[in-house]
This record gives C-alpha cells, structure tokens and sequence, in this order.
C-alpha cells in the first residue's frame, strides 16, 4: 500500500454516482411512505453522457486514439444532438483527452476538438442548459497508455497540464468541473480484472497504484483551478464516486454489519477518505492490505459483491446520502452525477423506469426534507441509450430511444422522458395519487 501526501481538499464538491449493488434484496424496516413535497429552489436537474459513449468520430477531425478505441477496435454512435437535452436545466458530457490533445500532452493540440466543444457548449449555453464538464470519463489518450498510462505515476502530471488546459479554454462558460469519473472502475475493472480498458489484469497490485495516480491526478487539477481560476471564473469542481451500498447479509450479526462498513470503505472510503478527510487511505484498507496474515477476512467481506448485477433497492440512496453525511460530514455538498436503470427491450413503454425514477428520486428527496442531506443535484443516466462500455449496446439506460441500425441514429422519447420533465417542472412529486406508482 502506497501512503498519499497530504493534500487536503477542504469544501471541494462532492459527486455521487449512485449504483446500488446488494446483497439482500429487502431491506427491513426503512420502506417508508412516498414523501410528497418539493425539492429546494435552484435545485440541479439534468441528464448525463460520457464522451465515448455517445460521440462517436473516433478518428476523425484529427482525433488521437485513446483507450477504449483500441479496448474495442470499434467505432462510436455518431454526434451527439444538442436541441435534446430541453427537458433539462444541465448536461453533464465528458472531455475526450485525445479529441483535444491527441498524443495526451501539449505538444499537439486538435484545434477542431476544441471547436467541437466550443460549438457544443455554446449550443448549450443558447438553450439556457448549463454545461457540467468530465475531464476524464475512462478515455485515456493511447500515446499515454503506451508510455504506462494510470501506472505510471507521471499521468498525474499529463492530466493536471489537460486539465489547466481546459480551464483556460472553456473555463470562461464551464462553472461546474468534474475531474475523474469512478476511478474505483478505472483502477479495478481497468487494472485488475481486465474487463474494462486497458484491460490489464493485475494480481492485487496494479489496482492501489493505478488508484494512487487517479487521487492525485484529482488532487492537481483541483488545486491548479483553486489557485490559478477560481478566482476569475468563479467555478466549483469536483470528483463523481462510485457508491455501491452494502448491506450486511445478517443485520443482527456485529461481524456482517462490520464487514458492510469494510467493503464500503474498500470502495468508496478509498477515494473519499484520501480526498475529503485528510489526504491518506481509510485506516481499516491500510490495516487489512498491510497485513497479508488478514487478507482471509478481507476475502470473506466479498467487497465485490453482487458487480455482476444490479438491483433495485430505492432506499440504499438514501442509506448512502446519509452515510456520506457521517462519514465526510454536513459541509460537502453532494450532487448526485448518475442514477438510472436499464433494459434489453428498448421499449417505448418503459414504465419500469419511471417506477425506478420515481422511487429512487422520492428517497433522495426524503434525504434532503426528512434527513437534512445536502443533496444539490440530480441527474439521470443517461440523455438516452448509448454505448454502455464492455456490454457494448446490449444495455440500454436512455430516456430517449435510440435507433443504432440507422445511420443517423435517431432518437424517440421514452415515456419515461414525460415522467421525468414533469417532476422537474414540479421541482418534485405533488399531492397526486396518479402520479404514485
Ligand atoms: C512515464 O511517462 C512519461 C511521460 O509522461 C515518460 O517520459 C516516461 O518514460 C514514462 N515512464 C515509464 C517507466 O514508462
Ligand atoms: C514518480 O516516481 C519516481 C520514482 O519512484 C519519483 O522519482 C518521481 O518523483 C515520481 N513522480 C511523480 C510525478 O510523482
Ligand atoms: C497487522 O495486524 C496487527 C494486529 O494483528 C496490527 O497491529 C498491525 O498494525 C497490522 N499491520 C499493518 C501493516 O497494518
Ligand atoms: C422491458 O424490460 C424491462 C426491464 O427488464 C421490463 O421491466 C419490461 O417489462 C420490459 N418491457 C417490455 C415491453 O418487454
Ligand atoms: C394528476 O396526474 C395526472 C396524470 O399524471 C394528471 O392528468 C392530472 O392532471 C394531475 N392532477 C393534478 C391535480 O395535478
């Protein structure tokens, strides 16, 4: 285990993305009634996209190759549509490095990848939508890769120079800045099991200093726009964690609620602990990894479980948002980047996610009004269906239906898209049997 410097990020804004991932489906005693009522003014509704999920152009405009093109050798889904987003009053879309920077340094900037984000964030600006920007959603530039890429500990330097250059050249519209999407799947699907780009299979090793490269990573883009920007463009930023809610198999046995807390502080506590609490790894993952003679419990916690499948469990949200709240305390703010569920059918109909929204987004605002949460924001995954990484397009989690055999890709609203911009003009769920589900 390698041990951080310290570098304290005090009020930076911290980014949920919300998976929930369990091993017991019910959870007794905590299915409270639907809650009516709204949620705070100037609350943050939107609807999120990655880069290389929905761009498409992989070589083209003088794009550099990144990881994922190589991971798949296959090409994107064409450009993304900005007049789609009308429902919404924010778009969160990623920065693909090597669209901008095509070898991933300065050396070669792409001036029509600049163009391209120029013209999308304008675009954006007109429709009165506010732009919420992902420096690094997965795409790492494939000259980086070749050089070590996340295992090379000088990334965090390629990444805080795009980084810098971002903020120079988008800064002056872009106010809300996310610097890594989910390094806890970056460093263990990327650099232990393999199944994500680059696709490296580590044996317990590659994982931590992959993961090592990413906070700092984080933490120089962070400081680079609290020294050198915020004060001119008057931003916030911060990081979108991955959350998956563990729930003790036997809430009444002291071991399994303690192995849950373990598993979560495997996963979430690796990179809020570092980033939030005080610049070094939780105490219990420097114990256990530090320990060979213990790696049998750590086995037995299963902090894995259940990555294979997703389950329904609106309340974990809440469990999660209140979670965080204790652990970070009540000053970080928390939006919420990700929340969606998906389908094989592509149905139009698509009932089962308006019951998911409906109840998924009915638990954080219970968080806000009955727990006191800070939540400032939700947004729903994803704008519409897209191409969901290993899974390729088998798996669509779209409010909006779209066409992958038709070379122009178009795109139908789902019901659900009906259900969601009503709860946003509604800033929540009013007295409305009908509305409930
Ligand atoms: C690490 O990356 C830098 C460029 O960022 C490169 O100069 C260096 O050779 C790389 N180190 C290794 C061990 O590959
Ligand atoms: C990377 O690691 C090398 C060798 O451990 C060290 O000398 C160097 O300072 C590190 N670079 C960064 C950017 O942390
Ligand atoms: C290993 O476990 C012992 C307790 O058995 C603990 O005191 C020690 O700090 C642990 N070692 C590391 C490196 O965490
Ligand atoms: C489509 O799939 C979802 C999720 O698996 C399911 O709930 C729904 O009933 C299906 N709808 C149709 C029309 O097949
Ligand atoms: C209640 O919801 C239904 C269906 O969404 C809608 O048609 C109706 O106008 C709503 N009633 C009120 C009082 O808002």
């Amino acid at each position: 285990m390698l041990l951080l410097e310290k570098f304290l990020n005090k009020n930076v804004v911290l980014i949920i993305y919300i998976v929930v991932f369990c091993r017991t489906n019910a959870v007794n005693g905590d299915n409270d009634e639907f809650y009516h009522g709204k949620f705070p003014e100037n609350f943050v509704w939107g609807a999120a996209t990655a880069s290389y999920q929905v761009e498409g152009g992989w070589n083209a405009d003088g794009k550099g190759l990144n990881i994922w093109d190589v991971f798949t050798h296959k090409k994107g889904i064409g450009h993304v549509v900005n007049d789609e987003t009308g429902d919404v009053n924010h778009y969160r879309f990623s920065i693909s490095w090597s669209r901008i920077l095509p070898k991933g340094t300065l050396e070669v900037i792409n001036k029509n990848g600049v163009v391209y984000y120029n013209n999308l964030i304008n675009a954006l600006m007109k429709e009165g939508i506010t732009p919420i920007v992902t420096l690094y959603h997965w795409d790492l530039p494939q000259a980086l890769q070749e050089e070590g890429g996340w295992l090379n500990n000088s990334t965090s330097d390629r990444f805080a120079e795009f980084a810098r250059f971002c903020f120079q050249t988008f800064g002056d519209r872009v106010k809300f800045w996310i610097t890594l999407n989910e390094p806890y799947v970056v460093s263990y699907h990327g650099h232990e099991i393999g199944a994500m780009a680059p696709g490296i299979k580590g044996n317990g090793d590659k994982i931590y200093i992959a993961a090592h490269t990413l906070i700092k990573s984080h933490a120089n883009a962070y400081r680079i726009y609290e020294r050198e920007f915020k004060n001119k463009q008057n931003g916030i930023i911060g990081i979108t964690l991955n959350v998956h809610w563990q729930v003790a198999k036997n809430p009444f046995s002291p071991a399994d609620v303690k192995a849950a807390d373990t598993a979560t502080q495997f996963q979430y506590g690796w990179f809020a602990h570092p980033v939030f609490i005080n610049g070094d790894y939780p105490e219990v993952m420097k114990w256990k990894i530090g320990n060979k003679s213990k790696e049998q419990d750590l086995q037995k916690v299963d902090f894995q479980s259940g990555s294979t499948w997703l389950k329904v469990t609106p309340t974990a949200i809440r469990k999660m948002i209140k979670w965080t709240k204790d652990y970070l305390g009540p000053n970080v703010p928390i939006y919420i980047t990700e929340n969606g569920v998906s389908d094989r059918n592509g149905t139009l109909q698509d009932s089962h996610r308006i019951y998911y929204y409906n109840l998924y987004i009915n638990e954080v605002l219970k968080a806000i009004r009955l727990g006191g949460c800070d939540v400032r924001g939700y947004m729903a995954w994803s704008l519409m269906d897209n191409f969901e990484w290993a899974r390729g397009y088998s798996e669509r989690f779209g409010l909006h239906y779209v066409d992958f055999n038709d070379p122009k890709r178009p795109r139908t609203p789902k019901k659900s898209v009906d259900f969601y911009s009503k709860l946003i003009s509604n800033n929540g769920f009013v007295h409305n049997k009908s509305n409930v589900i």
